[in-house]
């Protein structure tokens, strides 16, 4: 089977000044296959956002992008803009926290999907491209989809919004579908219904995900596998069973601390401090200021991924003894 997505050392710098760069994402290896879920999880800054917005070519001017990233197969980066543009909305479609500033506020929802179906096919009718539509929202859940279609943005509320957008991005049938907090912006309880949607349309439709999230509780039932980034790296990667029950780095035992417990009983833990500046990483392992298990050791080099057996792990003082280099 081919990969979907994979990215080999894919780096990202932002203009510093003075002809000067800094590092935003510095070195990251990520692969999905078709149909499977991978779980980006981190703190806000610590890279998620713009490793997929590099992969689409959406990252602001000035940024410079280094390394691979191969969507079956073929090189993203670089990627002539009109061919990216064939790729975006089509077999890779996109869900982002904010709906609201995804859907343009004077078009009709339904007539919005329906463009970018014609837009990606010139052979389909209008009409049929909003019957299409209807479908769709019937596919993720909106009541009363023939009356919803023609509806504004401004009428739907924040949960039924985000179906619509997720409506949105399956329009073309994509392969693979990368959701940014796609539930952040949502109260508890739609939040769960939006999971329990996409986990039925990765079921139903076979599509590839990335999930991206600071909370490592969304991706728990939902993830096949998941990558916790910090400062801009992966620090521990692995399936989501061996993530949860064989920790290997502290940054993610902190982020498991962080999940409120199912019965709701003892007291959330935090990871105290906050994560670096791109503009100023701390030396050796970016997360040792605010590492309980940190030693002098842990400032003098930047940690590489290790397996333990379980997990990949970056860290100096790993929680699951590391057993081998991990080959890139
Ligand atoms: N246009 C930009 N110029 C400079 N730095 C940026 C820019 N966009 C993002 N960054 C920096 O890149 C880092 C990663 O950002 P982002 O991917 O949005 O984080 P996340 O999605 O994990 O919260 C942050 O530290 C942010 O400050
Ligand atoms: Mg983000």
């Amino acid at each position: 089977m081919n990969t979907l997505l994979e990215t080999k050392d894919l780096r990202i710098e932002f203009p510093a000044g003075d002809g000067k760069w800094a590092e935003a994402l510095c070195g990251v290896d990520l692969s999905l296959d078709p149909g499977e879920v991978l779980g980006i999880v981190g703190e806000s800054g610590s890279g998620k956002s713009i490793a997929m917005m590099a992969l689409l070519q959406l990252l602001p001017k000035g940024a410079r992008v280094t390394g691979s990233a191969r969507f079956k197969g073929k090189e993203l980066i670089g990627m002539a803009p009109s061919r990216i543009r064939q790729l975006r909305g089509k077999s890779i479609g996109c869900v982002f926290q904010d709906p609201l500033s995804a859907f343009n506020s004077v078009l009709r929802i339904g007539d919005q999907i329906a463009e970018a179906i014609t837009l990606h096919d010139r052979s389909i009718s209008k009409r049929a491209a909003l019957k299409e539509a209807e479908r769709l929202f019937e596919l993720v859940a909106i009541p009363q989809p023939a009356k919803r279609v023609s509806q504004y943005p401004h009428e739907f509320s924040g949960g039924m919004r985000q179906r619509a957008m997720i409506a949105m991005a399956l329009a073309n049938r994509p392969e693979l579908l990368i959701a940014d907090e796609p539930t952040t912006a949502l109260d508890v309880t739609v939040q769960a219904q939006i999971l329990d949607l996409l986990r039925d349309l990765r079921k139903d439709l076979g599509i590839g995900l990335v999930l991206i999230t600071h909370d490592l509780g969304v991706v728990a039932g939902l993830a096949d596998k998941i990558a916790v980034m910090y400062g801009g790296r992966i620090v521990e990667r692995g399936t989501t069973d061996d993530v949860f029950y064989h920790t290997a780095h502290p940054y993610t035992a902190g982020l498991i601390g962080a999940v409120p417990s199912l019965d709701g009983d003892g007291p959330l833990q935090q990871i105290d401090g906050t994560p670096p500046s791109i503009f100023n990483r701390p030396a050796g392992c970016s997360f040792h200021p605010r590492c309980s298990y940190t030693q002098p050791a842990c400032q003098a080099g930047v940690p590489s991924l290790m397996n333990t057996g379980h997990t990949d792990c970056a860290c100096h003082f790993p929680l699951v003894k590391p057993r081998a280099e991990v080959a890139e």
